[in-house]
């Protein structure tokens, strides 16, 4: 394990912001490309209305997809798979649901991996019992351009986007994103997510609040952060405790996991892209008793049952590469 580049298993352990991507949900975004440049997205109220989506089982809810500018030039879109409410529709509030990442896609992880309607089974789509569209209309958002399906002409954009950009960009999708679909317009609205959504989701909320003041359109009622990001410093500073109070790590360990390197720093400096030998040292000693079978989401699993991703890609690490 060089200093330099942690382990695999490092990584692994890295907290929310990485995104879990799914190589059979990334098999369903292509599945929904392929329709779309088939024209089967063209068409019905508000645009973008799709039929059926390949294995996909009868269901009688409504879903959308398609694109919205947000430059007022038509050279930066943002890419949208919206599933209406199961029941009553039109009673329902509207949830905005944005992935993290930066860089995850709220199709092929949120929709398609966590609380959207299907999921992928096979060659076929399976409903998810689950969904929030037994609740809600949902809009999976695939923000900034550059992530998923949502794109920029210009490739200097993917350089230098911030999060105030991302910021701005959220909001102006969403204000167009009601014109294109008006009997949302007034509706009760949520905004959702998880991982680095932390900052997407509390920073647009400031510029609809903003926006509201001159032209007062978003009828913005709740925010839900699901293990966000917030600062490194105040996230990530349990680990060791939680370690050590579970049996995973001697005395010692917690020891130097406390003082010599704690997560924070780590964190921080993983991100930041210079990882000190110190806390590499720290963290593989860490890592060498956790072990690869435990998995740091959830302790207590069982090692040899458990469908998790982090153990599958131990017990097949063909299936993940
Ligand atoms: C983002 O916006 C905030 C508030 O308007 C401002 O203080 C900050 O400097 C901006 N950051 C960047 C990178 O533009
Ligand atoms: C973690 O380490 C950093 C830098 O060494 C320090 O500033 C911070 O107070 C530490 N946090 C905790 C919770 O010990």
């Amino acid at each position: 394990l060089s200093p330099a580049k942690p382990s695999l298993t490092a990584l692994k352990t890295m907290p929310a912001p990485v995104c879990r991507c799914r190589p059979l949900a990334m098999a369903v975004l292509l599945l929904i490309a392929s329709l779309c440049h088939l024209g089967s997205c063209n068409g019905g109220a508000g645009g973008g209305r799709i039929t059926r989506l390949p294995g996909q089982p009868e269901v009688n809810f409504g879903q959308y997809s398609g694109y919205v500018e947000v430059d007022g030039k038509g050279s930066r879109a943002l890419f949208y798979y919206f599933v209406e409410a199961e029941l009553d529709p039109a009673t329902k509030p509207l949830v905005l649901w944005l992935n993290g990442g930066p860089g995850c896609s709220s199709l092929g992880v949120g929709a398609f991996s966590e609380n959207g309607p299907f999921r992928p089974s096979g060659q076929a789509l399976v409903r998810n019992e689950y969904s929030w569209n037994k609740e809600a209309n949902v809009i999976y958002l695939e923000t900034p351009a550059g992530v998923g399906f949502s794109y920029s002409a210009d490739a200097a954009y993917y350089q230098g986007v911030n999060d105030n950009m991302t910021a701005m960009d959220n909001m102006v999708f969403m204000q167009r994103w009601l014109e294109k679909f008006p009997q949302y317009k007034g509706r009760e609205l949520y905004i959702s997510g998880e991982s680095y959504a932390g900052h997407y989701i509390p920073q647009l909320a400031e510029v609809m609040v903003e926006f509201n003041k001159k032209d007062n359109i978003f009828n913005l009622k709740g925010l839900a952060l699901g293990n966000p990001v917030l600062h490194f410093t105040t996230d990530f500073n349990s680990r060791a405790e939680y370690f050590w109070s579970h049996g995973l790590i001697s005395d010692s360990t917690y020891r130097i996991f406390t003082s010599v390197c704690n997560y924070s720093r780590y964190v921080s400096e993983y991100y930041g892209g210079s990882l000190s030998p110190l806390c590499a040292r720290v963290m593989n000693q860490v890592t060498r008793e956790t072990s690869r079978f435990v998995d740091k989401y959830d302790v207590t699993l069982d090692v040899c049952l458990s469908s998790v991703l982090s153990q599958s890609m131990i017990l097949s690490p063909h299936v993940c590469s």
